[in-house]
């Protein structure tokens, strides 16, 4: 992966959309910049047209079966979760047009569990619902080369706190921010959003820690780091979760053709299978 030295201003001249059925070139998608967008080859898609077409994509890369994250497990979700706005749901997120704050997927699990997210688009919504991408690690090389100390504390293995924002379900999973990874790169579980709870251990690494989230929110407009998608009908975005942030914008529905994505979650890398 050259991740951390990628520009997506290229891309966003370039396009970032391949062909469902040509691999290879998503594959040097997601190894250049973390992510890619497949299209279908059909022109409109339902449900089941997208469940199939995921399953190509799993077996395409070798992600194989979708993995059921730690905070869903005693729950009745479906392995593919439906993200789409429903009424009388408590889920904080899948539920509802809200925006999304930076995240990664996989609030309790350890980082760089979740490697890859599959997020199938059935129906746009009526206004917004953008997905956004962070290239985390590359922000986190430039901090550690700004200022190694504000760095240092991210990569402290009980920094961070993720808590479940569900109703009735008390959960909390403590880890880094950032860890090196032998390749080079960094996996991530960096977020400012309503989950994260920080456990600086004393006035320095809390000042440490002020200044490193500073230098993100500073940074994670920059179209160089960043990049705004909005999903279509029949595209699929694919995307590394364990080294991007992403989030995303609110949306409003029409309500006779409402928002519908479908969600799966990989601890597989993508990879070449044929
Ligand atoms: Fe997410």
């Amino acid at each position: 992966m050259q991740l951390m030295k990628s520009s997506y201003t290229e891309l966003t001249a370039r396009g970032h959309v391949t062909d469902l059925l040509k691999p290879d070139e998503t594959l040097e998608m997601l190894e250049t910049y973390g992510f890619a967008v497949t299209q279908s080859p059909s022109v409109t898609v339902s449900t089941a047209d997208a469940h199939r077409e995921m399953a190509a994509i799993r077996s395409d890369f070798g992600l194989g079966e979708p993995y059921v994250p730690l905070l869903y497990r005693d729950r009745d979700e479906p392995i593919v979760t439906e993200v789409t706005r429903k009424g009388g749901s408590d889920h904080p997120v899948f539920h509802t047009g809200e925006a999304q704050g930076w995240h990664t997927d996989g609030l309790l699990e350890d980082i760089g569990t979740i490697k890859t997210t599959l997020l199938y688009c059935v129906s746009p919504a009526h206004r917004g619902g953008s997905t956004f991408l962070l290239n985390a690690g590359r922000v986190f090389d430039e901090l550690r080369a700004e200022d190694p100390e504000a760095a240092d504390v991210l990569l402290q293995d009980t920094i961070l706190g993720r808590r479940s924002t569900i109703p009735g379900v008390d959960r909390e999973a403590l880890g880094p921010v950032f860890l090196e990874l032998a390749s080079g790169h960094y996996a991530t579980r960096y977020g400012e959003g309503r989950v994260e709870r920080w456990y600086p251990r004393d006035a320095a690494e809390q000042h440490a820690l002020d200044r490193a989230l500073r230098f993100f929110r500073a940074r994670r407009d920059d179209p160089d780091v960043r990049i705004d998608l909005l999903l279509r009908a029949g595209q699929c975005l694919i995307f590394r979760n364990d080294v991007l942030a992403h989030g995303r914008e609110n949306f409003t529905d029409d309500p006779r053709h409402p928002r519908l994505l479908l969600r799966s979650l990989h601890t597989n890398a993508p990879k070449k299978t044929s």
